[in-house]
């Protein structure tokens, strides 16, 4: 008797009419028309069968606080710090854990099944850590939640950061962050990432440092957290996250930068919605994009993730949990319109941040884990370009989410069509 099986599935391999055969929260097989018992049967429809989405690097000790004290009016990364430190004192661990939550049930229906999310341990009382911490037991049933350190006013430029981000990681965090370009100067900015990645090396935990997020091509925090990765041994282990100075840098130096980046296997983590957003604010004309260089530091065989960094909070005001909106920014920003670099975007917000995060045994296969999401899409790129909805979600071989698909009935005409919403390009009705 299995826990679930799902019939009729597409796979992202292009394998069709594929049943999945799911117990003690992992997938047993997956072979056309599966007969046996099981105590829950979803039928998938012939749509896509995807492991689920994973988003590499979020704020949830900020979602969902837009207009709290006040909207951020300039729109920049700058008044949005200064926001989250007028938000910071006034609330309360029981205000972040309520958001939290509510974030987390939406991720769920959008088919994330894992989330990394930075935690700020600038606060003496650390109500940010505490409550993501107890979010991440209450959540584990249906949401795998791993916590970054991230000392957002900077680890040596707030008096005590050092020590708070300590405790952070004393009380269970998982990853060690930083923010060395918002570090007072440029030596303290290496100085800081030299302290973190020594933090994690004895402790052997993860790195994630938001690096370099600016316009300034002689921001190079970079070159810093990959010269410390090799030097203390932490190859593939760690992640420059936004990375957008790279954008902006002289192409000579990152001819030089990027091969010292493979060489020390970091990772990278843009984030499209926001750096589109946030970044070029203070160009006339013509405005830099500031996303970082995607398509050559990919090609030079570093991993890229791509993340959602913000809903609704001091620094993004819109945003629905829906990494397929983060793929589909990320694939319009980097001008990834080939078949194959489409498909690509759609790993970024999968396999290769799954593979950032170091989750295991992730992937719609035999012996995997028993999570994924069903797309009303049939392959990856529908997927993106109509950011399928999610006709369910499933983890640890359970259901945790379910709709119908979405179907419209056009009566424009006269007499009244069904559209099939995935059908929508090639004019099925
Ligand atoms: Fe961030």
């Amino acid at each position: 008797m299995f826990d679930l099986i799902v019939k009729n599935a597409t796979l992202t391999d292009g394998q069709t009419g594929a049943d999945i055969a799911c117990k003690d929260g992992k997938i047993e097989a997956i072979e056309a028309d599966i007969t046996a018992d099981a105590k829950d049967v979803f039928d998938a429809g012939g749509y896509l069968v995807s492991p689920p989405f994973v988003d590499p690097h979020f704020h949830m000790d900020a979602t969902l606080s837009l207009g709290t004290p006040r909207m951020n009016v300039s729109g920049t990364l700058l008044e949005g710090i200064a926001l989250w430190g007028e938000l910071k004192p006034v609330q309360s661990v029981e205000d972040i854990v309520e958001r939290a939550l509510r974030y987390c049930n939406l991720a769920t229906a959008k088919g994330i099944g894992a989330i990394r999310s930075h935690v700020d341990t600038c606060d003496d009382a650390l109500k940010g850590v505490q409550a993501l911490l107890e979010v991440r037991e209450k959540v584990k049933g249906y949401l795998d939640l791993q916590l970054v350190a991230f000392p957002q006013d900077g680890v040596l430029r707030d008096p005590t950061a050092m020590e708070n981000t300590m405790r952070a990681l004393d009380l269970g965090v998982d990853v060690v962050g930083g923010i060395p370009h918002f570090e007072r100067t440029m030596v303290d900015g290496a100085e800081s990432v030299r302290l973190l990645c020594e933090i994690a090396a004895e402790r052997g935990l993860m790195v994630d440092m938001h690096c370099d997020e600016s316009d300034d091509p002689m921001s190079r925090h970079i070159e810093t957290l990959a010269f410390e990765t090799q030097r203390l041994g932490l190859q593939g282990r760690v992640t420059g996250s936004h990375l957008t100075s790279m954008h902006s840098m002289d192409n000579y130096y990152v001819s030089k930068l990027i091969p010292l980046m493979v060489e020390a296997g970091v990772h990278a983590i843009p984030n499209p919605l926001i750096n589109i957003m946030l970044q070029g604010r203070h160009d006339s004309y013509p405005k830099r994009r500031g996303q970082t260089r995607v398509r050559e530091l990919r090609d030079a065989g570093i991993t890229v993730g791509f993340g959602s960094d913000c809903m609704m909070d001091p620094w993004y005001s819109l945003g629905k949990a829906d990494m397929l909106d983060v793929a589909f920014m990320g694939l319009h920003v980097g001008q990834l319109s080939s078949r194959a670099d489409m498909e690509w975007c759609f790993d970024a917000v999968t396999e290769n941040s799954a593979r950032i995060m170091g989750l295991e045994d992730y992937g719609v296969r035999k012996g995997c884990n028993a999570n994924f999401v069903v797309l009303q899409a049939t392959d990856k790129i529908e997927a993106i370009r109509l950011r399928a909805h999610r006709i369910a979600v499933a983890h640890a071989g359970r259901i945790v989410s379910r709709s119908t698909p979405v179907t419209h009935e056009i009566t424009a005409s006269g007499g009244a069509l069904k559209l099939n919403e995935a059908d929508m390009a090639v004019g099925h009705s």
